[in-house]
């Protein structure tokens, strides 16, 4: 097939690197793709959605594959399919689950999906009624719209709370997206990343992840994209994925037809565990980054064909099949990240000559730019060296072993990735 993959990320290097490696043979181009991405395929780089969508008539795309948000949210699904092209994500309108929050959680209401107890509003009175009524702190303060992962306060006063809607409202905090806001309870419990691949009315479901959310080991410091994944997490059971399916997924499914905007794509589902009971933080409508980059290298089933038959209402055909193995991704940072830009530094990669190691790890790029045949690494979130074992230890210290081996001026890491399930 001819695959086009949009975004430019460690996520999308990981979804054409594992399509790289099929039986098949692809052609593969990134829009715009990174440094390193164009060791996979090609890059190209059309803003306009229109024009890509000439572009991809022109070239033949049979699969268009979207990594990010901002892309579903702003309709670029719509446009390829009004072109009738076949490209995997939801609609705008599906994608709103990612790009309001303040719809997500009306349709987890109105579909009974369990999820914390909130209100949603413009106004401050009203917000501060509620964070008066509430009987326990932390409060959690949302901005609706998409705020790059920084939209969320967890205050751990009445007048913190009070202090974020305040700043969302008048728009100082995050202009447009915080013109509403949602109010909610404290879940307090362990997170987990469940993703369902689906086609509007089938599904599958992968296996449990956890990201990293905080920069610094113990998960303290500022919350970041992500510093690093493992899965799957043996703090999920077939109970939790049960209850996941039966009140979480089917409903939404089913939720989202009656709503006129059927679910194709990622249904990326962030969990509180409480009680043993999952209840619903977040949709996101697309893969977790560092997550998919453990996720592909997981699969066993053609990561094509899983795209392929999502995008085209097939995924009743397919039987998912997933190794029997562990993976965990760490994320090697820039110096100055999550807090300014970094300048641009080489990456030097050693020769792998541990047999062991060079099978059962590799490094998946995202902050990287290329001069020649050198690779520099541009800031924010540079690489994730990947190690895979049958168990997560093993698969740890093979991650760990790997990032030994890379070195950049200002290169950082936590060094406790996977620790909730090792303790
Ligand atoms: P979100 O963008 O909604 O996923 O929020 C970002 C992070 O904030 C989540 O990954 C959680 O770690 C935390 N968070 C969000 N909502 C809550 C909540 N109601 N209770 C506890 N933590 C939360
Ligand atoms: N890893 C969390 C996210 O991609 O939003």
């Amino acid at each position: 097939m001819n695959i086009l993959i949009l975004g430019s990320g460690g996520r999308e290097y990981s979804i054409g690197l594992a399509i790289s490696k099929e039986q098949e043979q692809h052609n593969i181009t990134f829009c715009p793709g990174n440094g390193a991405t164009d060791r996979l395929g090609n890059n190209i780089d059309i803003k306009d959605y229109n024009q890509l969508a000439s572009w991809a008539k022109q070239n033949n795309i049979d699969l268009t594959i979207v990594g990010p948000e901002a892309p579903l949210v702003d309709g670029v699904v719509d446009i390829f399919k009004e072109n009738g092209l076949t490209i995997f994500g939801p609609s705008a309108k599906a994608a709103k689950l990612e790009g309001s929050k303040v719809y997500m959680k009306n349709i987890l209401k109105k579909y009974n999906i369990p999820t914390a107890a909130f209100i949603e509003t413009s106004s401050k009175d009203e917000a501060y009624d509620f964070i008066d009524s509430m009987k326990k702190t932390p409060i959690v303060v949302k901005a609706d719209g998409l705020c790059a992962g920084k939209g969320v306060i967890i205050a751990n006063s009445k007048e913190e709370a009070k202090e974020a809607v305040n700043g969302m409202l008048s728009g100082q905090s995050f202009g447009d997206a915080g013109s509403k806001v949602v109010v909610e309870e404290y879940l307090d419990g362990y997170e987990l990343s469940i993703f369902a691949i689906c086609d509007g009315d089938n599904y599958v479901v992968l296996p449990a992840a956890q990201d990293h959310k905080r920069v610094g080991d113990g998960d303290t410091g500022p919350n970041t994209g992500g510093m690093g994944a493992y899965a799957p997490t043996p703090l999920v059971n077939n109970d939790i994925y049960q209850k996941v399916e039966d009140r979480v997924i089917k409903p939404t499914l089913e939720g989202m037809k009656k709503e006129g905007a059927p679910f194709e794509g990622v249904l990326f589902i962030g969990v509180m565990v409480v009680d043993g009971e999952p209840i619903i933080l977040e949709y996101n409508v697309r893969f977790g980054d560092p997550e998919c980059e453990i996720l592909m290298p997981l699969l066993e089933t053609s990561v094509s064909e899983l795209f392929y038959k999502g995008a085209t209402k097939q995924l009743d055909k397919l039987d998912i099949k997933i190794k029997d193995q562990y993976g965990v991704a760490v994320v090697m940072a820039s110096k100055n990240y999550p807090y300014s830009s970094s300048q641009a530094v080489e990456i030097i990669v050693d020769q792998i000559v541990d047999e062991d190691l060079k099978n059962n790890s590799h490094i998946s790029y995202a902050g990287v730019s290329k001069d020649g045949d050198k690779l520099f690494a541009t800031g924010g979130r540079v690489l994730l060296c990947c190690g895979f074992g049958n168990s997560i230890k093993i698969a740890r210290d093979r991650a760990y072993a790997l990032c030994g081996q890379v070195h950049f001026a200002g290169k950082k890491c936590r060094t406790d990735i996977a620790y909730q399930a090792l303790k």
